[in-house]
């Protein structure tokens, strides 16, 4: 098991390259499932999450390849397995997302429910609600979620749940409907960038699908989708975590081919503590040139504030100046990482699921344990602002969603070293 070694103090400087999204990517993977002939997808990352779907799709019948060119070819050859198994999707949830296009073009899915997430509960009733809808079928059986219909019909669907609309529950249900008779229309719908890029894949490949990235998405079914090349976005989370990067460290990075229009939030947050966030070329530029004023965070639905940026801003308002609030609605339990900050010296004070933060001048290198994928880039991110050394644990982590972290911050001046657990010295 891999750990990460940072030196803390180094201002990082220069360009980053953002990938493509790891939370675009899954969905639009699995919505290869509903095509005849073979999907080309551009920017798909190299990330343990995006292989474990690979891993899951051969198992669904696909020939899975990355070309030459490094993007990734999807074609079904074999309708005969529609079972996804526990034993793949206990290791990645996003599974889920093969349950709408296995449904509609083979009219059978068995897909494992997914158990227990280290960020709170995260029930699916919402997807089986919306699958229902159309005409499904619904058993559960030996832990396994047993979806059957003759025919799925379109129908009016309202998505919404007790913390507002659901990513995967939206794409599942939009990407049933594309095969259903008739016409869908979803209310509630997630207005997430990464859902309406799933929206523009399907459409290319044959969909009928207006009104994605808005709570209202219609879509008129059709009798078959054909394959088609889909360039994925480039990953909002990930240029949002470089951006906190440049701040925590008061340093000054590039990112040039971030979506600033998929970010507003959190730009909106940094620049209100004295962050510079700049367009330039397609992409910007963020800088920070003196100690951050606090700040009230209360993450939502997008275009709200993230629920998967708020570890990252909590290790930057740690150090900021002043009490600073954040709210966590979306996945209220979502706070691992507050006792592992704490051990770096951050101030923090946890009630329900609210964090109060008093800001100190800077926190002191230790040795803490990553717990999940956005808990340990705010980990890492401490790290590099923190005094001397800081050893992050349990790294797999961070693999599930950032391809090889510390080469990319090394090149812009961070001091990271992958060590496994034999060379580690505590
Ligand atoms: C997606 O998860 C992302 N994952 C998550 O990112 C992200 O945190 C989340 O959306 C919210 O933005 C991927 O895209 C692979 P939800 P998803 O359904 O779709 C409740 C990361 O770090 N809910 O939008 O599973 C749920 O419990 C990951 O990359 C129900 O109650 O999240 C939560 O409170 C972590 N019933 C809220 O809705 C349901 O059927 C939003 O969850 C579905 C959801």
């Amino acid at each position: 098991m891999d750990s990460l070694v940072i030196e803390g103090g180094a201002r990082l400087r220069g360009a980053i390259k953002v990938n493509g999204s790891k939370n675009a990517a899954l969905p639009i993977m699995a919505g290869a499932l509903l095509a005849n002939g073979p999907t080309y997808l551009k920017e798909v990352p190299n990330l343990s999450d995006i292989n474990h779907q690979i891993t899951l799709l051969r198992e669904l019948g696909c020939e899975v390849e990355r070309q030459a060119d490094g993007a990734l070819k999807i074609e079904v050859t074999d309708e005969k397995n529609s079972h996804a198994r526990y034993d793949l999707v206990r290791k990645m949830r996003a599974s889920i997302c093969t349950l709408g296009p296995l449904l509609a073009k083979r009219k059978f899915a068995r897909i494992s429910m997914p158990g227990g997430c280290a960020i709170g509960d995260r029930p699916v009733d919402i997807h089986l609600r919306g699958l229902e809808a159309l005409g499904a079928v619904i058993d559960l059986d030996g832990g396994d979620i047993i979806a059957r219909a003759d025919k799925l019909v379109g129908a009016e669907i309202f998505l919404g749940g007790n913390f507002g609309s659901t990513v995967l529950g939206t794409a599942n249900v939009m990407s049933a409907a594309t095969l259903a008779q008739g016409t869908t229309v979803i209310e509630s719908a997630a207005c997430e960038p990464e859902v309406a890029d799933l929206a523009n894949y399907l459409n290319a490949m044959g969909a009928k699908i207006s009104g994605a990235g808005t709570p209202r998405i219609t879509i008129e079914g059709v009798k078959e989708l054909t394959g088609a090349n889909h360039t994925v976005i480039p990953d909002r989370i990930e240029a949002g975590t470089f951006m906190i990067a440049a701040a925590i460290t008061n340093g000054e990075i590039q990112l040039p081919n971030t979506r600033l229009d998929h970010l507003l939030a959190a730009v909106d947050k940094l620049r209100s503590i004295g962050v510079i966030v700049e367009r330039d070329n397609g992409g910007c530029t963020v800088a920070s040139v003196r100690r951050l004023e606090a700040a009230t965070i209360t993450t939502q639905p997008h275009p709200g504030f993230p629920t998967d940026l708020q570890a990252q801003f909590m290790a930057l308002l740690a150090i900021a100046d002043g009490n600073s609030v954040i709210t966590e609605k979306i996945f209220p339990d979502r706070f691992l990482h507050v006792a592992e900050l704490a051990r770096l010296g951050a101030r923090l004070h946890k009630e329900a699921s609210t964090v109060i933060i008093q800001g100190q001048k800077r926190m002191v290198g230790a040795p803490v344990m990553a717990s999940d994928l956005r808990a340990s880039a705010a980990l890492v991110l401490a790290g590099l602002a923190a005094k001397g050394t800081t050893t992050v644990m349990r790294v797999y982590h961070i693999d599930r969603g950032y391809e090889r972290i510390e080469n990319r911050l090394n090149a812009i001046g961070a001091k990271i070293k992958r060590v496994n657990q034999e060379e580690l010295e505590l």
